[in-house]
């Protein structure tokens, strides 16, 4: 018999208010979300709408007024600071619009801090597996640079492999491409399409309308509630099936897990 699966995220009649002078702004307004494992996840809605504060809540970067948050398992609505600080560590990667590397650490440095606050690895296996994350992401012969020597497009890809350091089960990421030209957003979209099909759950907020349209389900926020909620079979673009045949190869090879051997993301 096979059991049912429990989410990784779990998101229970969340209400988010925050004061503004004499009176409060109620910003999400009951919000029911989950998500299963491996799933990909789009987010979108009008600027203001709780786009951001329903991630904020997911990641326990802020906490819900009202309501639950269970992801892989956790109570997130309950932790402390210490514990949401190690928990998001491991358990959480995230990725911001204006990437937020630390500017005077090289790149390899920057995907090593997480590994290194984790100790879960010995420091040479954590400087390997941050190669292997450089290599994931196509930045392989750019270790040494510092984030300001290297393009934006760069930089995020760089971010995203900081937020994989630990392996976590689930990544979501705030308007990932928002500050990407095109072709360079079209690369990173193809990462996170990548990391999809290896099994990671994705959250990615986006006002991009074209690569929504590409991920497997979409949920509108408008207005502090969840309008809509859409899955798709996607036959375009590199979420689609044919896409995930034509770079099984690749993938395996460049699996963050490569190193460590730990199939994190099964
Ligand atoms: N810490 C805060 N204090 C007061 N108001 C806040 C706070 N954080 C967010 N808000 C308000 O909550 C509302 C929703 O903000 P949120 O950042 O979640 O929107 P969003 O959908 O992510 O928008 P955008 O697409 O522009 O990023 C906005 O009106 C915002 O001003
Ligand atoms: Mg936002």
């Amino acid at each position: 018999m096979i059991a049912t699966a429990e989410p990784i995220i779990d998101v229970r009649q969340v209400v988010k208010t925050f004061p503004t002078g004499d009176t409060e702004i109620t910003v999400l307004r009951g919000v029911s979300l989950t998500v299963q494992r491996g799933e990909f996840v789009a987010i979108v809605g009008p600027s203001g709408n709780g786009k951001s504060t329903l991630l904020n809540m997911i990641t326990g970067i802020d906490h819900p007024t009202q309501g639950q948050v269970f992801v892989n398992g956790k109570a997130v609505h309950k932790m402390n600071e210490n514990q949401l600080a190690a928990w998001r560590n491991t358990d959480v990667g995230i990725v911001f619009q204006f990437f937020q590397l630390l500017p005077s650490l090289n790149l390899l440095q920057n995907i090593m801090l997480p590994m290194d606050f984790a100790r879960r690895l010995k420091p040479k296996d954590r400087r390997e597996q941050a190669h292997c994350l450089l290599e994931l992401v196509g930045l392989k012969d750019q270790w040494h640079k510092l984030p300001s020597q290297i393009s934006g497009g760069q930089q995020q890809r760089a971010a995203i492999a900081r937020a994989l350091a630990n392996q976590p089960p689930l990544l979501v990421a705030d308007e990932p491409t928002g500050n990407l030209d095109a072709r360079t957003s079209d690369e990173v979209f193809a990462l996170f399409c990548r990391l999809a099909s290896q099994g990671t759950t994705l959250v990615m907020v986006t006002h991009n309308e074209e690569l929504a349209r590409q991920v497997p389900r979409t949920v509108a926020v408008v207005n502090g509630m969840i309008e809509r909620d859409e899955k798709r079979v996607v036959t375009d673009g590199p979420c689609s099936a044919t896409e995930d045949t034509e770079d099984a190869e690749s993938r395996s090879e460049f699996s963050p897990a490569s190193v460590t051997g730990n199939g994190v993301h099964a």
